[in-house]
């Protein structure tokens, strides 16, 4: 397994990765309409665009023969939230590659390269009915924040998690 920078020419496979990792872990969370619309060719606009953002970082997970196993981006938290300089904005690890310490890479990855820009302190926004929210707490993350925000349609509950110094991720308790 090798974690290396995404490329323009990763966007594809990563909206694969993205559509199906959603379509597996929001069903009976968001509406199934809305996840059964999701298409390949509008999250690969969308990642692309996302990628082209100014001090955004993306990173693959590269398995066996080339194929992408999982994909993250961030960077500059987006609110410029004036403790929490970093977000993670997206993390997906395809079903067959859950739980094989690939997610854990790619955060200690991101969290590097955020290091290297001077950003020690992150946070995510996860929904509170998704069950991999308990990945961050793994990774010492600490609940800093719930609250509601609205998406698809629906009103769903969130929570923001965080690190004030990035250290914490790979700290062993
Ligand atoms: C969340 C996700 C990125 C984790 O990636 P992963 O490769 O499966 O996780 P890892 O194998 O690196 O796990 C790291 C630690 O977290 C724990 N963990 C991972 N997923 C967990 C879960 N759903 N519940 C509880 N613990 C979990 C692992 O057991 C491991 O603990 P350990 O170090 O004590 O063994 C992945 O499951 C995923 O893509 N889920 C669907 C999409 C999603 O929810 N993304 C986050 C939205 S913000």
């Amino acid at each position: 397994m090798q974690i290396r920078p995404a490329k323009i020419s990763d966007a594809r496979a990563m909206a694969q990765i993205y559509v199906e990792t959603w379509q597996a872990t929001y069903r009976g969370i968001l509406p199934d309409d809305y996840l059964d619309s999701m298409t390949v060719g509008d999250s690969e606009k969308a990642l692309s665009r996302e990628m082209g953002g100014a001090g955004v970082i993306g990173l693959v997970a590269e398995a066996d023969r080339g194929h992408l196993a999982g994909l993250i981006t961030g960077g500059i938290q987006r609110r410029r939230d004036c403790i929490y300089g970093g977000e993670i904005f997206s993390l997906y690890v395809r079903p067959p590659y859950q739980r094989q310490g690939i997610g854990k890479g790619l955060v200690t990855h991101l969290v590097d390269r955020m290091n290297r820009l001077d950003i020690f302190a992150v946070k995510v926004q996860v929904l509170q009915a998704n069950p991999c929210r308990r990945f961050y707490e793994k990774l010492n993350g600490v609940l800093l924040a719930s609250g509601r925000i609205r998406f698809a349609g629906t009103e769903l509950a969130a929570c923001t998690y965080g690190w004030l110094d990035t250290d914490l991720i790979k700290a062993r308790f």
